[in-house]
């Protein structure tokens, strides 16, 4: 690898390779079986589909879609996540899961052609250069007409209004410790992690070969992409 490339498999921001971090994911996160089958039938994973969950933490998403397709790659540059998830995996004896330790830069899918690629809110660990780089090397692992999901804190404010828009965030979300995640891991969050604008996100899946089927923005702080592999994007 070049000494100019991005090592991913460092955490940035949150510890997701702190046990407590782990521990206490579900519960400040919050999972929801319902809809991560929701998205599968949005994306249109069926029983012979090959299934990649890049940044899978705990592994709710990849073992809701291991029961409703024929192989998920649930990969995480977190030890203690994937652990954690393959424990998890194999109570509810599902054996249709590889779990993978790499990151969007430095996972290599050896598989079949992805059906789909789900990324929930792991993106932000990148900085943008390194976004696109991520896109072009998922768009590669995706077979043609594949679909791309990308969930994520974005922001749709004008750059200007940062300070209020922010602060009224992290009001909205943060919970007591215990609760859910905390006023101090929101900073962290904006401080040490890379979430982005989301016309930057839109340039940059225009630009990697995806087209956008939909787009659902939630609040100023969350949108989430549906795109389809609508061009070969080779890394070279
Ligand atoms: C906020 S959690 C999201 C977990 C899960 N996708 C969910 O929606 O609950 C972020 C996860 O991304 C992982 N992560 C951080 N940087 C990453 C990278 N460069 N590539 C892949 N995963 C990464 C972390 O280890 C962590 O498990």
């Amino acid at each position: 690898m070049a000494d100019w490339y991005y090592d991913d498999l460092r955490q940035v921001g949150l510890d997701f390779e702190n046990a407590a971090a782990v521990a206490t994911y579900d519960r400040n996160q919050g999972t929801d079986a319902a809809a991560d089958r929701a998205l599968l039938e949005q994306l249109g994973v069926g029983a012979d589909d090959v299934v990649i969950d890049v940044g899978c933490g705990t592994g709710a998403f990849a073992i809701e879609a291991a029961r409703h397709c024929r192989i998920v790659y649930a990969v995480d540059v977190s030890a203690s996540m994937l652990a954690h998830a393959r424990e998890r995996a194999a109570r509810q004896a599902l054996r249709n899961i590889e779990f993978r330790h790499g990151g969007f830069l430095s996972y290599r899918h050896d598989g079949p052609p992805a059906d789909a690629i789900v990324t929930k809110y792991a993106f932000h660990h990148l900085p943008d250069f390194w976004k696109g780089v991520a896109l072009v090397r998922m768009n590669e692992m995706l077979r043609t007409a594949g679909r791309l999901f990308i969930s994520d804190v974005v922001i749709s404010f004008p750059p200007a209004e940062h300070r209020r828009e922010i602060e009224a965030w992290i009001a909205r979300m943060a919970r007591p410790s215990g609760d859910g995640f905390t006023v101090a891991d929101f900073a962290t969050h904006v401080r040490d992690e890379y979430s982005t604008y989301d016309w930057i996100i839109v340039g940059l899946l225009e630009r990697t070969g995806f087209r956008i089927d939909r787009k659902m923005r939630w609040d100023a702080a969350y949108t989430d992409y549906l795109c389809s592999k609508n061009a070969e994007c080779s890394a070279i």
